[in-house]
Order: C-alpha cells, then structure tokens, then sequence
C-alpha cells in the first residue's frame, strides 16, 4: 500500500460515514499563545470542540501535519519522530462512544484487514474527574473483545489533553497491536512499554474543558476527537519494523547516503535518522505559509536546534556543503503534492536552510575548540551549566549538542542548571516584554475576543494604508495584547502606523455590528474578503463582515459590535523574520 492510499482510505472511509474532509491547519497554531506548534489534529478544532459551530458540519476528519517535540532523545530509533502526521475524526457534538468505536474497528479489521485478536484496547479506570468507562468497554465486549484483551488504566494512560494549558479533554480508549512476543512479567499490558503492545489510536471522549486553576470543568457536548499515527500506522500495514524503511523515508534516506557516500547500516541508522527527522521536520516548518525563519525564540529556536544537530551529524560524515539545503529539496518532492505550501516556499526553506548553514559553520570550528577545553577540564563529570550556557551564547551550540559532544567525553551536562540560565536570558532579552505562555488556550475571553475583531480592522488599515501585498503571516493574542505578522518588505513609518491607528479607531467609533455570514469559498472571495489562511477551512466558510471596515474569512470568536473594543493603539513595529513584520497592538478601556 502507499503511502497517499492509506491517506485516502482513511478519509474517503469517514467522508463515507458523514464526515466532511477538511485540509490540514498551519503547523504553527493561531491565536494560541499555550503551545510552539499543532501537536495533534484536534488544535486547530478547539474552538469547534468548546461549541463554536463548524461550517462543514458536526462530523470531520483530517489527516493534520503536527510536531511534537518531546520524543526529540528517541528520535534515532525505529519509530519515534518530531513531525508526523496525524489522521483523525471528529464528532462535534454528534455520534459518540458506540459509532466512534465502531468505527475504528471496522476501518481496523475490515479496511486494513488488522486480525481482531491482535488487539487490545484500554479503557478509563475513573477517577474524581469522572467515572469509570465501562460504557467503552461494554462496546468493545459486545464486539467481540475478549476480557483479557480490555485493560483498565487512570488519567495517567487513559485521558488526553488539553494540548496546551487549558481547554477541551477528557478519557479516552486507546487501541493497540499486540505483537507475537511473550509478556515481559505479570503485569504486562499496554501500559508497561516493553513492546508487546504498539498504540495505533487514541479515540478521545471530549466532554470536558480544563481551565486555568486545573479543574476539569463538564462541556455539556460529548464531542470524539481522535488520532492515528500516519507514520506509525504505514509502517504497520507494510509489514516493516521501522518507519525509515518505509517509502516516506526512503528518498530521503537514499539522499543522505548519496551526499555522505556512506550506507545505511545498523551502525548508523542512528545518524541517518536523526538527520532525515531532524530535516524533514525544518523542511515542514520553513515551508509553512507563516514563514518561521531559525531564530533563538520560540517556534525560531526549536527549528535553530533542529537543524543545528542535523548539521553536525552530516559534517561527521563529510556531507559537502548546502547537503541540509538538498535534503530538503527531497522531502519537498516527496510531499509537495499533499502540502503544496511546501513548494510555494521552496525558495524561503533552501535560503533559510544555507544561510542558517553559513552562520553556523563560521562558529562551529572555534566554538568546537573551546568547547573541547571546557569538557577536558570537568569536575564531577559533569560540564558545568555556565560552560554549557556559553557555548550556546557565543557560538549557538544548542543543548542536545553539547550534550552529545559532552557523551563523546563520557561526562554529562548540568541540563536543569542550563535551562535556568536560558530561562533568565530569555527573559532579560524580551527586556520586560509580555509572559508568553501566562495566557490559556486561545480562551475565549471578552478581552482576547475584541482584540481579535481589532486584528481583522488593523490588517484591513494596514492593507489601505500599504497596498494589497499585505497579508497576514501569523497572529498571537492573549487578553492582554496582540501581536500580528504581515508580509511588508521594509520598515512601516511611524506615520504610516499613526495613520492605521486613526483608521481602526474610526472604524471603532463607527459602532457596527460584527456579522458572521456562512459561504462557499469562491462566493466569500467573490465578495472582497480576504482569506487569511486559503483552504483552511475547506469549501464553506465563515466571513466576518465589520461595515465598510473590514471582510475577511475566519474561524472566529469576535466581539459583536466594534463599538465594543475601546481605544485601539499600536505599541511597536518590528522585524520578524525576513519579509515578515511584526506588530503589537492593545485596546485600552478608557473608563
Ligand atoms: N488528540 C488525541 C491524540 O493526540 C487524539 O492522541
């Protein structure tokens, strides 16, 4: 099977079954200030999730690029990965335990012909938060699972979210491949992680919302949010042990022993890996449509790590320079057809891809040198977090990095002692900024809200005041303040941001109605609006219409008049990344 048939099984499986496909969201989440990047299909639906309604419909399904960064140490082993993608199917609302579980046991068994007693589920055990699922496994039951094969576990294995902070969750029941091994002692299950049980999806019950204080607060919806591993998944319907093997890989792979004249062998598939996730993860964030660029913040500094270490791995094996560069021209190849962004952007990835490459070979050979000293001249065997701290300051070792030439030494790093000194630097070089990640999940606050609605007013100023080429490259806003990407290749003057002041304030004192109108696509361009972020939201979409002010295509929430917002007032104009600048705006309430 292919990689592009399994895709299509799935959705054509679930559009079959009433669900209405909808594209895959930017990696980097919007107006989410909790989280770096989509880590699972369900973010981009929180909204839908906590009862906004959906355009298409109360059933969905998506296959989601995400990127976790947790597993980055495993990553060099058979199967754990940073980028991935996710295939899921949502209920907003509508169907719930039974269909859910009837559905992904049928696309098991009978679509991708998985023999039924290679599975075994786990269901929640129930806890103060809610009761024990017996709903779930009383549907399994009456499928023909037998006991032995449902398993009980607590919030710990059996309940997922929120992605971020807050926001919707609740218990799930998970699925899993057992394989032909005998059992690792008297409690093995799936929960004890020897192998013997392999999670293929995870079918989420969503009926709760988690807020700030930690309480996990009813929804009053059963929503069902699920998710399979593509990756993971492909490699099991092809009969192979390892997700490198598999056609998703293998170019790339190829590639890599091309550039390095080498062969992938058991010596260094480790390498091999770690350079083909590592690439094909950057290759995915550059070519996203909002444009992060390597940088030492946020979404910047993971990708700088990234690729950093992909680097190293290659100069080891005397890779030739801008290998990273053609690596990637590989994975856009292999995945253009299905994220056509990707080659939209082609030009920004190898750019960014050899310039982040230039940088970083010009350091790379003294930073080695000291770095050298530092870890001959260890106490305790350990590199002191101060030394670790320098070489990331002056010659952008990251972490990871040092830790690995740290292992080459035989000593290790003071890694929690690091992250302190990050953290502080971090926070002097926002010189006082605004806590990042104190807000929630896009919370639905009156605050962020009327933000949001100025956001819509600002892009349309900054468009009359600019010219069309303006679009917005990304937008983060908490309660407090906004911050909103544009694509403008120069300095915007302080006249010209005085002047889309005036214009959203206007457009403020005009008090008028935000209106919510549902369409097709081509209908809502027809009409002017603008559309942020193209097929997002697939065929039918929802247009906010503020007067004359403002006409543009978005998920929402909004405030519903614009008379609501207060003063409007920019703080600052900055350079984001090359071609991209940055705005920070608040509403002051005057009374
Ligand atoms: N959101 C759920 C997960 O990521 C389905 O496992």
């Amino acid at each position: 099977m292919t990689a592009n048939e399994l895709r299509r099984l799935y959705i054509d499986f679930f559009v079959k079954r009433g669900h209405k496909e909808i594209p895959s969201a930017s990696l980097i989440p919007e107006n989410d200030p909790s989280v770096l990047f989509t880590t699972a299909g369900m973010h981009p639906l929180v909204p839908y999730l906590m009862g906004e309604s959906h355009p298409l419909g109360q059933r969905l399904v998506s296959c989601q690029k995400c990127l976790r960064t947790g597993d980055i140490d495993e990553v060099g082993d058979a199967t754990h990965l940073t980028f991935f993608e996710m295939l899921g199917n949502w209920s907003l609302n509508d169907y719930f335990k039974k269909e859910s579980i009837g559905f992904s046991h049928e696309f098991l068994t009978q679509v991708l012909k998985i023999p039924q007693e290679k599975i075994a589920v786990t269901c929640f055990a129930g806890d103060e938060s809610a009761p024990r699922d017996t709903e779930s496994a009383k549907i399994w039951g009456d499928l023909g699972y037998p006991k032995e094969h449902i398993f009980f576990y607590g919030k710990k294995e059996n309940w997922w979210g929120p992605a971020g902070t807050t926001g919707p969750c609740g218990p799930d029941t998970e699925i899993f491949y057992i394989h032909d091994k005998p059992d690792c002692g008297p409690n093995c299950g799936p929960a004890c992680g020897c192998g013997k049980y392999v999670e293929i999806w995870n079918n989420v019950f969503m009926e709760f919302n988690k807020d700030k204080d930690g309480n996990y607060i009813p929804l009053g919806r059963h929503n069902v949010d699920t998710g399979l591993g593509f990756e993971r998944a492909f490699c099991f319907v092809n009969g192979v042990s390892s997700v490198y093997d598999t056609e998703l890989f293998k170019p790339i792979i190829d590639k890599i022993s091309e550039l390095t004249n080498t062969k992938y062998e058991p010596n260094n598939y480790k390498a091999y890996r770690i350079i083909a996730d590592h690439l094909r993860a950057s290759t995915f964030i550059l070519g996203d449509d909002r444009g992060i660029a390597p940088s030492n913040v946020d979404q910047g500094y993971i990708l700088r790590r990234l690729i950093r270490r992909s680097y190293r791995y290659l100069t080891q094996m005397n890779a030739p320079a801008n290998s990273m560069a053609n690596i990637a021209k590989v994975v856009i190849e292999k995945y253009k057809d299905i994220y056509p962004e990707l080659e939209r952007n082609q030009e920004f990835v190898i750019n960014s891809l050899n310039r982040e490459e230039e940088i970083f070979s010009r350091t790379l050979e003294s930073g080695m040198k000291i770095a050298k000293k530092y870890l001959e001249n260890v106490q305790n065997n350990q590199l002191a977090a101060a030394d670790a701290f320098r070489l990331y300051d002056t010659f952008g070792f990251p972490l990871e990095f040092t830790q690995e030439l740290a292992t080459e030494y035989g000593v290790s790093v003071d890694a929690d002692g690091f992250h302190k000194l990050y953290a502080e630097h971090q926070e002097k070089s926002r010189a006082g900024a605004e806590q990042k990640f104190k807000g929630g999940l896009s919370d639905d606050s009156i605050e962020t809200r009327r933000l949001h609605t100025a956001a819509h007013l600002m892009l349309a100023a900054l468009r009359r005041v600019l010219g069309d080429s303006v679009m917005q490259k990304g937008s983060n806003i908490t309660p407090e303040r906004l911050r909103f990407d544009v694509s403008f290749n120069r300095r915007i003057e302080p006249a010209e941001l005085a002047e889309v002041e005036k214009i959203v304030n206007e457009a403020i004192a005009d008090a008028v109605p935000v209106e919510c109108k549902e369409m097709p696509l081509d209908e809502a361009r027809a009409s002017g609006a603008i559309g942020v972020f193209g097929d997002k939201y697939g065929e039918i979409v929802k247009v906010y219409k503020m007067g004359k002010w403002s006409n543009e295509i978005c998920g929402g929430p909004h405030a519903n008049n614009t008379g609501e917002l207060g003063r409007f007032k920019i703080l600052k104009e900055e350079s984001s990344s090359a071609g991209v600048r940055r705005i920070k705006a608040v509403l002051v309430q005057d009374k």
